[in-house]
């Protein structure tokens, strides 16, 4: 971008860290349990690859795609199910894993989803939460970073079509 300087919100070394206290902490949880990684398509699939690798416990993978933000900064407020969950999830504790909680629209949705099609239980985890910008109530059982209002790309965020296999996240300011 024309007079933009990369700011860098979270980096490489930051996201890492965590993920591997994340993966502990979920590993712990889902001890005897039967769990399945529901990635959200496209937005997460970095944060999944990641976090997976810090689960020691036995795991099954699966992913959904969806749509609400078409290439606009906006959230439309509706969700739309491109690609569905391919596996019988009725015996399974499910984790949801998306990129970023914005509006919360995405999340609530897929949860209620998950639940209808016979899950035992349903969490959530992302990389991002905005809280400032929630229209749900809903808050991630496990999040990365919370970040303030302000639109971020990288590490599987997009911006049109690109920018999601930068290896942390930013934005854009003046020079
Ligand atoms: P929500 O339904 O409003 O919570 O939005 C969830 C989806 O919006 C995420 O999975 C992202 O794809 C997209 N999104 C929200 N905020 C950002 C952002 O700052 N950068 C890139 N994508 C975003
Ligand atoms: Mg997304």
């Amino acid at each position: 971008m024309k007079n933009k300087k990369i700011n860098i919100i979270v980096t490489e070394k930051e996201i890492q860290e965590r993920i591997v206290e994340l993966g502990k902490q979920i590993s712990k949880d889902y001890e005897n349990k039967n769990l399945y990684v529901l990635s959200l398509l496209r937005g997460s699939f970095i944060y999944t690859a990641d976090l997976v690798r810090h689960i020691t416990v036995p795991t099954k993978i699966g992913f959904m795609t969806t749509s609400s933000y078409g290439n606009s900064e906006n959230s439309i407020g509706s969700v739309i199910v491109v690609n569905d969950i391919q596996d019988n999830i009725e015996s399974c504790d499910v984790l949801v894993v998306d990129d970023i909680i914005d509006t919360g629209i995405t999340m609530e949705f897929v949860k209620n989803h998950v639940l209808e099609l016979g899950a035992v239980t349903v969490k959530s985890s992302a990389l991002l939460d905005k809280p400032e910008r929630r229209k749900v109530d809903i808050k991630p059982d496990y999040c990365c970073f919370e970040i303030p209002n302000v639109f971020v790309v990288g590490y599987g965020l997009n911006y049109g079509d690109y920018y999601r296999n930068i290896p942390y996240v930013f934005n854009w300011k003046d020079e």
